[in-house]
């Protein structure tokens, strides 16, 4: 499938906000989405299908060399395409193109699927919070990429 990714724009808010809504069963306000956008070093990135449908974005930080992915969601009859690897593969390039040598995020331990996912992409396992998430509660597994040339070389 031919993916597009683009940056969000303020005026894409009421589509990201299904999508929003359609992923997670708490999701991110319409308020923290704004606020994202008004950070400068905060980025929100869209695919969308041939058809210009939504189906997938990705949210993350650049501060100086770091960078850290916040939240990644995929429309669910669009996984299993590679959609989320592509989104965070141009994520992770945006940010070593501007400086970044290490990527980080915290993600639910329960949530094998997004492990998987980072694990392909290079990430590894490198500390743990317990409790951290509510609702329901669960413990945080904190990845790290240190090594971001690598997989940009892997990258289309
Ligand atoms: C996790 C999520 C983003 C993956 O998106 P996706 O576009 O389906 O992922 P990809 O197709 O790029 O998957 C790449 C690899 O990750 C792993 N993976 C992804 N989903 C998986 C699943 N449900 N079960 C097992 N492995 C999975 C596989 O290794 C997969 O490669 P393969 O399909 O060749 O086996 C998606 O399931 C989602 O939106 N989940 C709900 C929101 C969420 O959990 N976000 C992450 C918050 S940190």
């Amino acid at each position: 499938m031919e993916i597009t990714i683009s940056e969000m724009t303020p005026d894409e808010l009421p589509e990201v906000m299904e999508l929003e809504r359609e992923v997670f069963s708490w999701p991110w306000s319409e308020e923290m989405f704004m606020d994202e956008m008004g950070r400068d070093y905060s980025f929100i990135f869209l695919a969308r299908d041939e058809a210009g449908l939504l189906v997938g974005f990705i949210c993350f930080w650049m501060l100086i060399d770091e960078m850290h992915i916040l939240n990644l969601g995929i429309r669910k009859r669009y996984r299993r395409l590679k959609i989320a690897s592509k989104l965070t593969l141009e994520a992770l390039k945006f940010c070593y193109m501007r400086g970044a040598r290490a990527a980080t995020l915290e993600v639910r331990e329960k949530n094998k699927a997004a492990i998987k996912l980072y694990k392909s992409l290079g990430f590894e396992e490198a500390g743990f919070r317990r409790n951290y998430y509510e609702s329901p509660r669960d413990n945080a597994v904190i990845m790290w990429l240190y090594d971001m040339q690598w997989v940009l070389e892997k990258s289309p």
